[in-house]
């Protein structure tokens, strides 16, 4: 029965070409529907409408994870040498430190760490030591009495640790109009 339908001659001609009027095949039809309903389901799942928490939560708990397990690795308190050598060359620290150090510090020390209130953070001399772990030792505690405030009051511990990288890259940068050196000279060391 299905065959007579499918070579109905259809009654129009153009150009003299004339055509059946075929369905298409089942197959092809199912396969058309399901990926309709395929598409639907996908987007109702994004914000997590039918089954499961949904797409957008599976990201941000896979997110909330990542970041524990980041904070996990890296202790409230002050890291070891070798950690703080590591994130001091990590250039994904440091840019997560630039940030930090244009939202708190710039203001003392200049966007550039060129140094204005506070002094120059681009030169090799050091009031409180240019190592790693002094230049973190610093920031954390501050010098209250010159008005270096306590940053480890302020940040979380994983800010300091990357505006301590930040601000271990300027040695060298040589900004502009810079605050003369103050300090102890050639102080900075890695660890
Ligand atoms: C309110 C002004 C102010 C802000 C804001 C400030 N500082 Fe300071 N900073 C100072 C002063 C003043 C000193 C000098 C302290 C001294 O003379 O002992 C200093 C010293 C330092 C030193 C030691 C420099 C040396 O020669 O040993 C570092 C490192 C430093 N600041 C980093 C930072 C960082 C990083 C931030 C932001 C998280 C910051 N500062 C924000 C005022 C500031």
């Amino acid at each position: 029965m299905a065959d007579q339908d499918n070579d109905r001659l259809l009654d129009h001609t153009y150009d003299g070409i004339q055509e059946y009027d075929n369905p298409m095949p089942r197959w092809w039809v199912i396969t058309f529907w399901a990926t309709i309903i395929f598409s639907i389901l996908y987007v109702l799942d994004v914000p997590g409408i039918g089954i499961g928490p949904g797409r957008v939560a599976e990201y941000e708990a896979d997110m909330e994870k990542a970041r524990a397990a980041r904070l996990a690795l890296e202790p409230a308190g002050a890291p070891d040498p070798e950690a703080l050598a590591a994130l001091a060359a990590d250039p994904a620290r440091i840019a997560e430190g630039q940030q930090v150090f244009t939202m708190y510090c710039a203001a003392c020390h200049r966007a550039d760490g060129g140094g204005q209130i506070g002094p120059n953070l681009t030169d090799d001399s050091w009031i409180h030591g240019g190592t790693l772990a002094e230049i973190r030792a610093t920031i954390h505690d501050g010098v209250l009495a010159k008005g270096m405030p306590e940053w480890g009051k302020v940040l979380k511990p994983d800010q300091v640790n990357a505006v301590t990288a930040y601000v271990h890259s300027l040695l060298g940068t040589n900004p502009p109009n810079p605050k003369p050196p103050e300090g102890t000279k050639g102080t900075q060391g890695t660890p």
